[in-house]
């Protein structure tokens, strides 16, 4: 019989010795669970895209706009090893993170990293009416959603975590996550 959570928890707890870092597309909830989870594990809580754009004065849009793409990237990378350092703590980050080879050794080495993967549809329902996605801003977004999906799904695998996520309770994502913590803390050399 599995532990209940609140003991799963605290074991979760004495064991973190590195961030939890969730990855995934855009629309996967990551923001919203990373949240809910730095409040159930009560650890801090930070969104990298919020943190660039504190850092830049804009919004992330705005920083594609202005700067290009490979600019954000490298406010991305910088921004994501500079937390990294910070010690256990649940970081939500943008969905290109791991496009930069950089990024992704970090942290395979240095976190413990879930993708929150949702299917293409879950994901298109929730950020078709986003005006903050500048990668999105396209003649067919879902399109380009989709080709971004294909093409980073391979790095999303790398991921030590994998934890499907749907239209369904929130709860249910967030209990599921914390048991697939407790479980890699416990078996896997993380
Ligand atoms: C991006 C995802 C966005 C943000 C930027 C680029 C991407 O973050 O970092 O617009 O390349 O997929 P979210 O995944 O939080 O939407």
């Amino acid at each position: 019989m599995s532990k209940p959570l609140s003991e799963q928890i605290t074991d979760i707890h004495a064991r973190l010795a590195k961030p939890v870092v969730l990855v995934g597309m855009m629309g996967a909830g990551k923001s919203y669970l990373g949240a809910a989870l730095a409040s159930a594990l009560d650890l801090p809580f930070c969104d990298s895209d919020r943190l660039i754009e504190e850092k830049a004065g804009c919004p992330v849009a705005e920083i594609f706009e202005s700067y290009g793409e490979s600019k954000f990237r490298e406010a991305e990378r910088n921004t994501i090893r500079e937390l990294i350092g910070q010690g256990p703590a649940v970081i939500a980050t943008g969905g290109g993170a791991l496009t930069s080879p950089e990024t992704l050794e970090l942290l395979e080495c240095q976190s413990v990293m879930i993708w929150l993967d949702a299917d293409l549809e879950t994901l298109w329902a929730r950020v078709q009416k986003s005006q903050s996605r500048p990668l999105l801003m396209t003649e067919n977004p879902k399109e380009k959603l989709a080709s971004l999906l294909e093409q980073r799904r391979d790095l999303y695998v790398r991921a030590h975590i994998h934890q499907k996520t749907g239209a369904q309770n929130h709860q249910n994502d967030l209990d599921a996550m914390i048991k697939a913590l407790y479980e890699t803390l416990n078996t896997a050399t993380v």
